[in-house]
């Protein structure tokens, strides 16, 4: 099922989307969140780090596994998105350190860093609420279009769209911009029992409305969310100017 929420502007998304995570929270205060990273979802985390803050909130019980993290980059790199995810939340929320999971950029053998992080995901008991940005080419965590699924967490080739788009976290270098990264799979990211995604923009409205009202396929790959059971679209006019 597919609930859309329209907000006016990125504020306004950035806190239904916040409430949306709180609402999860306050409900199962042991839940495990999957988080993303990205400029989509600044806004909500610092709604977030406010609720805590004003001690409306606690993730003291929480755990999170983040979607993706690139290769080669370690944890204390400004532009990993382990550094991201401490900097932008945890450092800032009582969450326990410990229970916060991100693929580790350096691990030497990026196979068995794939396994060990679906298990992982396993052993925690799966996702309760997956929150996903959406990449202007459709793509969800690193799953760039491709011609087929990917069920688990793998390593993937950034496209080229991609690079060029978070190279303005590379001072606008394409070539200091990783171009390999762990990801999530779609599989994993379907497993997830309730998925929130955000969208913001006008130069993502073309690919969000195919998403969600064209065909189903690799080649977009967040189209595939069309057949989950529970995703709420968390978006601003702009990107929904298309619908
Ligand atoms: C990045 C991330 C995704 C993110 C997407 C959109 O490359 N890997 O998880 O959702 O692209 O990013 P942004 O929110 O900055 O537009």
């Amino acid at each position: 099922m597919l609930r859309i929420y329209k907000k006016s502007d990125y504020e306004s998304m950035s806190r239904q989307v916040a409430n949306l995570i709180a609402a999860q929270v306050t409900l199962k205060p042991k839940s495990v969140l999957g988080l993303a990273t990205g400029s989509t979802p600044n806004g909500a985390y610092k709604y977030l780090i406010e609720s805590c803050k004003q001690g409306d909130l606690s993730f003291a019980e929480i755990s999170t596994v983040n979607l993706d993290e690139y290769v080669g980059l370690a944890p204390d790199h400004e532009q990993s998105y382990r550094y991201y995810m401490n900097d932008n939340l945890f450092n800032h929320v009582d969450i326990k350190l410990e229970n916060t999971h991100v693929p580790n950029g350096l691990a030497t053998h990026p196979t068995q860093e794939c396994l060990q992080y679906e298990q992982l995901i396993a052993d925690l008991g799966g996702v309760d609420l997956q929150l996903l940005g959406m990449g202007h080419n459709g793509h969800i965590a690193f799953n760039e279009p491709s011609e087929s699924y990917t069920k688990i967490t793998n390593v993937v080739d950034l496209a080229e769209r991609t690079i060029q788009a978070n190279s303005i976290y590379f001072e606008n270098d394409v070539n200091k911009v990783p171009k390999q990264a762990f990801t999530m799979g779609i599989g994993s990211i379907m497993r997830a029992r309730k998925i929130v995604i955000a969208v913001s923009g006008a130069e993502k409205a073309e690919s969000l409305v195919k998403a969600f009202q064209g065909p189903i396929t690799p080649s977009l790959p967040a189209s595939i969310l069309q057949v989950h059971h529970d995703v709420v679209l968390v978006a601003d006019e702009a990107a929904l100017s298309k619908f």
